[in-house]
């Protein structure tokens, strides 16, 4: 994380306030940063490499609704192969170059059955099921204490912040517990009915390893989902990775609307 951090501190022109790290397909929500310094995975020095499709591997700094932010155009999932800690180095280099607030978003099947494919939904808690955590080994006083509370840990005041903006501007957001699965294999249909059981409405495959980083050191998260497809056996149909990615294609606009208008309230 250091060598990153130190490259970082010595390339970019304004330091970030706030983080945004985008999910599968909605990578061009940082064609709306003005000011932008883009700068490529390959350049940053530790930085790992993002190879899934629909990830663009790039840092924008820049400009968006008049705060200064950092979009992740792509991030590591630990299906790729990296280990916990690679996966979770790019939003703490970007929580240590200033960001305090970080919103994190992905695209994930929907259990629960009032949800839609393309619905929006508020992450209000999480399950953790990748068989890793973030914050094994010895403990990096520097970032956090041994053992970080997760009760909050997506912040009661971003969500009711977040479900304020919505309202206002007419995106329909709905609100779940997202169960974090190791992946890259899709859920089978025994596995959802069990992850219905246990309490989640939402499953994927990144963002409870950022999420739990970044309540270590203090940083707020706001999390939300794309509902690419229903989850496996709600619907008679496979699940299809191109289709995940065509729906986030679809919902870009209402997540970039629902963006702008949390950006300038934070
Ligand atoms: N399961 C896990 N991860 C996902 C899914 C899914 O159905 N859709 C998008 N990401």
């Amino acid at each position: 994380m250091t060598e990153s951090l130190a490259w970082l501190k010595s390339r970019i022109d304004a330091f970030p306030e706030i983080a945004i790290v985008l999910g599968s397909g909605l990578g061009p929500i940082a064609d709306a940063v003005t000011d932008a310094q883009v700068i490529p995975y390959e350049e940053i020095p530790g930085w790992p490499r993002s190879t899934a499709q629909g990830h663009a591997g790039k840092l924008i700094f820049g400009t968006l609704e008049g705060r200064r932010v950092v979009v992740m155009s792509g991030r590591a999932h630990f299906y790729e192969g990296h280990s916990i800690d690679q996966v979770v180095l790019g939003v703490r280099v970007l929580a240590r170059l200033g960001a305090r607030q970080v919103m994190l978003t992905n695209a994930a099947g929907g259990i629960n059955l009032t949800f839609h494919r393309g619905a929006l939904v508020l992450i209000t808690d999480h399950i953790n099921l990748q068989g890793a955590n973030p914050l094994r080994g010895a403990n990096d006083n520097s970032l956090g204490p041994r053992f970080p509370d997760m009760t909050f840990c997506y912040s009661p005041r971003l969500r009711e912040l977040a479900l304020a903006q919505a309202s206002r501007i007419g995106v329909p957001l709905h609100q779940g517990v997202y169960a974090c699965l190791q992946g890259p294999s899709y859920e089978t249909p025994a596995e959802i009915r069990y992850l219905r059981i246990i309490g989640a409405d939402l499953v994927g495959m990144s963002t409870v390893p950022e999420t739990i980083a970044l309540n270590h050191m203090g940083v707020e998260v706001m999390a939300f989902s794309c509902v690419t497809n229903m989850a496996a056996g709600i619907t008679n149909e496979k699940i299809d990775h191109e289709e995940v990615l065509e729906t986030g294609r679809q919902v870009r606009e209402q997540f970039i609307r629902l963006i702008r208008a949390v950006l300038p309230s934070l």
